[in-house]
């Protein structure tokens, strides 16, 4: 059934693995680490690092302003939202640091989180915890593993004054149910953070219909861009009153030796430095991403993921440890047999790339499962069925003689 959904596709695989030439010697489960970057991506990061040695850095960004620009607008049209909304930063860490060290707490004011919320996030809510005497609240979570959303709009009240949520934790296949969020935050007119670093590529992502009003994007991931690059989305309505936490000339401007003003668009958010073969080959992986349809690649990356799960459901001493009502292309699980780096280790030797989800990046929610560590397959488009196969036959053979 499964199968000839995948016969039955319309999706161009043969353009995806042409286009993606690391298909031809490898097995790349490891998208939600860093994925594979598509021809056209690295030709056009390639191309820019020549001109800068055959011009100067410069000259280069001289000739390709324009080119340079198309983020911009690339990123509008990838999230559905305004030109003047988008930065760009070097990953999604600091994207998501520029906007929330930007918000003002006074000593009882609340932040809720989720469970499933990355590490640096939760360090950081700590540290302005620490500062400014904010309670960090756990939204708990319902019977699927997902936020529980009857539990946050119970939660709300006058000292809420961020909610700040994680779409796709780092270390498991959940995608929490950011649209409801999103209506619950805005019904108390509470600024909302979402994290969408696996989720951006990877799903279609709207910022209007989810109605977060901050959203940070990393390049490497499921976008296929180049590493070291990161995009912010910052809601128009909100950028008078975030005051980044860093200024330079680019974000401000000096207008007497006395008095700055601060730009008035997103880019405040930015640095005047910046890697500009990055943006612009980050710009082609969104005008690629968008030449496939998002629609269609979260699609495709679903079908590949369920059938993964149901074969390793069917592997003896595996556990999946994925948990949600909706489950996306990251496939984590643990076995009885090996730890999860021997299993790393072993799918390497045949040329099979997978990592391992542990420490800080999901210490609140593996804490409270019980998990120390596990190993994180993870699909896109490109991948297919027989890799799949590929991949099981060799997990089995790998368990049995253990
Ligand atoms: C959910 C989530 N948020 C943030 C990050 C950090 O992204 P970056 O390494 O681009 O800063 C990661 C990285 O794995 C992530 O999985």
């Amino acid at each position: 059934m499964l199968l000839n959904t995948f016969l039955n596709s319309s999706f161009d695989i043969k353009r995806a693995r042409e286009e993606t030439i690391a298909c031809n010697d490898i097995i790349h489960f490891n998208n939600a680490g860093s994925s594979l970057m598509p021809t056209p991506v690295s030709k056009a990061l390639h191309e820019y690092l020549n001109k800068e040695e055959l011009i100067g850095g410069y000259e280069t960004q001289d000739l390709y302003v324009e080119s340079l620009n198309n983020i911009y607008s690339s990123a509008a049209k990838l999230l559905n939202c305004r030109l003047d909304e988008i930065a760009f930063v070097e990953n999604a860490t600091r994207a998501w640091d520029m906007a929330f060290y930007s918000f003002k707490f006074n000593p009882g004011d609340k932040i809720l989180t989720t469970i499933a919320e990355y590490g640096s996030n939760v360090i950081a809510y700590l540290q302005q915890a620490k500062r400014f005497g904010v309670e960090v609240v756990f939204v708990p979570n319902d019977e699927f593993g997902q936020l529980d959303v009857s539990a946050l709009s119970n939660m709300i009240d006058d000292k809420v004054k961020l909610i700040s949520i994680t779409h796709i934790p780092t270390g498991g296949g959940l995608v929490n149910p950011a649209k409801t969020i999103g209506e619950i935050a805005n019904a108390a007119s509470i600024p909302y953070i979402l994290d969408a670093c696996q989720s951006v590529g990877h799903l279609h992502i709207d910022v209007q219909e989810i109605g977060c009003d901050v959203l940070c994007i990393t390049g490497r991931k499921y976008l296929r861009g180049p590493r070291g690059t990161g995009l912010l989305f910052v809601r128009k309505s909100l950028l008078d009153e975030l005051q980044p936490p860093m200024l330079d000339q680019h974000a401000a401007e000096l207008i007497s030796p006395t008095e700055y003003i601060i730009r008035s668009d997103s880019k405040r958010f930015e640095n005047w430095e910046q890697y500009c073969a990055g943006k612009y080959a980050l710009g082609v992986a969104i005008d690629y991403a968008l030449s496939w349809n998002l629609d269609e690649i979260q699609k495709r990356i679903y079908l590949l993921a369920d059938n993964l799960r149901l074969k390793l459901s069917q592997v003896d001493g595996v556990h999946l440890t994925d948990e949600g009502v909706e489950k996306c292309g990251i496939i984590t699980f643990t076995s009885d047999q090996l730890e999860p780096v021997a299993i790393k280790q072993a799918l390497s030797a045949h040329q099979i790339n997978v990592s391992i989800s542990s420490g800080s990046g999901n210490l609140v929610s593996f804490e409270k499962r019980g998990i120390k560590e596990v190993v994180r397959a993870s699909v896109h488009y490109f991948n297919t069925e027989q890799e799949i196969d590929r991949f099981v036959d060799v997990l089995m053979k790998t368990l049995i003689s253990c």
